[in-house]
C-alpha cells in the first residue's frame, strides 16, 4: 500500500495541465454500450474510477482498448447484462451502465452499490425513472434487475437533484419510443456533456443544461468520436492549492464557466484571479479572508470543493461556516484536519471553522476521494511533514496529483508502507 507524504512551507508556482473530468467520462463511456460501432473518446484520466468502468465494460463482452488518454470502446457484441457485486463496490458510479443496458439489452442485473463512507447515497431516484420508462423492476439477493421490452417515453420529475440518476435516465430514454420529459434534472457540466455525446451519436436531447430536459427517443444510436470535458473538480482543487500557498498557478485546459461559484469564494477569501479561454491564473498576495459555503446543486458551490475549501479556511483570519446540503456525513475529514490542529467544530449539517495559522504535520488517514484531496492541501501548509494514509482514495480520482504538485514546487513524494 502507498502513502503520500508532504512536507509543508513551500510555495506553488507555475503552470499545471488539467485531466479530463472523471464524471464525465464515467456516464459517457457506459453511453458507448448504446451503439455496435467503435466509439473512441479522447482526453480520458488514467484513474482508479476509469479502469473500474473499463473492466465493467469488458466483463459485459464490450472491446476495450485504453492507451494514454485515448479509450476506444466496441460493444458490438454484449454477452451478459450483469454487474456484479465484486466491480460495483469499487465503484457506485457502476449504476451507470443499468439504463444503458435496459434500453440495449431489454435487462440489467445490477448489484445494489450499498452505502459508502460519505452518506447512504440510495438509487431510488434511478429505479424510480426507470419503472416509469416501462421498466419492471425486481430487487433481490442485493441486486437490481430490470427488464423492458422496449422502454417508453414518460414524464419523470426528479425528488431531488440527482447527477448519476438524470444520466442513468438519460441514457435509458434515448432509444426509448416516444417523447420524456426529465424535471428537476440535474445541470451539471457532465450531464450537458453526456448530452452532447448522445446527440452526437444521433440521439434527440434538448435542455441538457436546464432543470428540464425533452428528449424524443430514436431507434437506433451511431459510434462517435469525443474528446471529455475538463475536471473542474481537479482544477478547483489547484486554484485552492495555490491560494493556500500564497502561490502564482496558472491553470492550462480547464473550462472556467464550469468553475464559477469556486472562483467567486477564492476571491472572496482573497485570491486574485485573471482569466484567458482554457487558462486561469490564481494569485494570492494577502491575508486569507474567512468565508461562508453552502454546498448545492450546479451552478452553487460544489460538495465535491467543500472539503479542499475547509483547509483553506483553517487557515484564514476569523470564523468560516460550511454548510453541507447534498450528503448528509460528508464531513468525515474533519476529525483529520483536527489531528493537524485545525480548529473546527461539527453541528448537524454546519461545519465552524476558527481561523488560525498554523497547522502541523502529522499522519492522516484518507477516508473518501475528495477528504483526501484535502488533506493534501492541509500537507501544503502544515509545518513538517503530513503523511496521508490509504491513497487508493485519491488514486479514484487525482490524476497524478503528487507529480503535478511537485512540479509547481511542492514538496512531496509518494512511498510504500
Ligand atoms: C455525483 C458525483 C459526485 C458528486 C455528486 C453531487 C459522479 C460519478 N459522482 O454523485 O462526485 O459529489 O454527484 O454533486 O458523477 N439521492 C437520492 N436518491 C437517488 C440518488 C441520489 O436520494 O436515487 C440523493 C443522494 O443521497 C444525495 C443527493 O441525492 O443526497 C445527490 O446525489 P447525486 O447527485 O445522485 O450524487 P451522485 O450522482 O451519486
Amino acid at each position: 500500500m502507498d502513502k503520500i507524504c508532504v512536507e509543508g512551507g513551500k510555495r506553488l508556482e507555475g503552470q499545471v495541465g488539467i485531466s479530463g473530468a472523471k464524471n464525465a467520462a464515467l456516464p459517457i463511456l457506459a453511453s458507448s454500450l448504446l451503439t455496435d460501432g467503435t466509439c473512441r473518446f479522447t482526453n480520458v484520466p488514467n484513474l482508479r474510477d476509469i479502469h473500474s468502468i473499463v473492466q465493467l465494460l469488458e466483463s459485459l463482452g464490450a472491446y476495450v482498448e485504453f492507451e494514454d488518454d485515448m479509450v476506444l470502446v466496441n460493444a458490438a457484441s454484449l454477452a451478459n447484462s450483469e454487474a456484479p457485486y465484486e466491480l460495483v463496490r469499487k465503484m457506485r458510479a457502476s449504476i451507470l451502465v443499468l439504463g444503458p443496458l435496459v434500453a440495449r439489452l431489454q435487462h440489467a442485473r445490477v448489484s445494489l452499490p450499498g452505502g459508502c463512507a460519505i452518506g447512504a447515497r440510495p438509487i431510488n431516484l434511478h429505479l424510480k425513472g426507470l419503472a416509469s420508462l416501462g421498466a419492471e423492476i425486481e430487487l433481490q439477493h442485493g441486486y437490481v434487475e430490470a427488464r423492458a421490452k422496449r422502454l417508453r417515453g414518460a414524464e419523470i420529475y426528479f425528488d431531488t437533484v440527482s447527477v448519476t440518476g438524470t444520466e442513468n435516465i438519460l441514457m435509458a430514454a434515448v432509444l426509448a419510443e416516444g417523447v420524456t420529459v426529465l424535471r428537476n434534472a440535474a445541470r451539471e457540466p457532465e450531464v450537458v456533456a453526456l448530452a452532447n455525446v448522445l446527440n452526437r451519436m444521433g440521439a434527440d436531447i434538448q435542455g441538457a443544461g436546464t432543470a428540464v430536459i425533452t428528449i424524443r427517443g430514436v431507434d437506433f444510436l451511431k459510434p462517435v468520436e469525443a474528446a471529455i470535458i475538463p475536471d473542474r473538480i481537479e482544477a478547483g482543487t489547484f486554484m485552492v492549492a495555490a491560494a493556500l500557498t500564497a502561490g502564482d498557478v496558472t491553470l492550462t485546459g480547464c473550462e472556467r464557466e464550469h468553475l464559477g461559484a469556486v472562483c467567486d469564494k477564492l476571491q472572496q477569501a482573497g485570491a486574485q484571479i485573471e482569466q484567458r479561454p482554457g487558462r486561469i491564473r490564481v494569485r494570492r498576495e494577502g491575508p486569507l479572508a474567512s468565508l461562508d459555503i453552502r454546498t448545492q446543486t450546479y451552478p452553487g458551490f460544489p460538495t465535491d470543493m467543500q472539503a479542499q475549501f475547509m483547509v483553506l479556511m483553517a487557515m484564514a483570519n476569523g470564523q468560516s461556516i460550511i454548510t453541507e446540503t447534498i450528503f448528509e456525513n460528508r464531513f468525515i475529514h474533519v476529525s483529520e484536519l483536527k489531528r493537524l490542529g485545525a480548529d473546527i467544530v461539527v453541528s448537524g449539517e454546519n461545519a465552524i471553522i476558527r481561523g488560525q495559522t498554523s497547522l502541523s504535520g502529522a499522519p492522516v488517514m484518507a477516508t473518501d476521494l475528495r477528504a483526501s484531496a484535502s488533506l493534501v492541501l492541509a500537507g501544503l501548509v502544515a509545518e513538517g511533514v503530513t503523511e496521508i494514509h490509504r491513497v487508493y482514495h485519491l488514486d479514484r480520482g487525482y490524476e497524478r496529483i503528487e507529480a503535478k504538485l511537485k512540479k509547481l514546487g511542492a514538496s512531496i513524494w509518494r512511498a510504500q508502507i
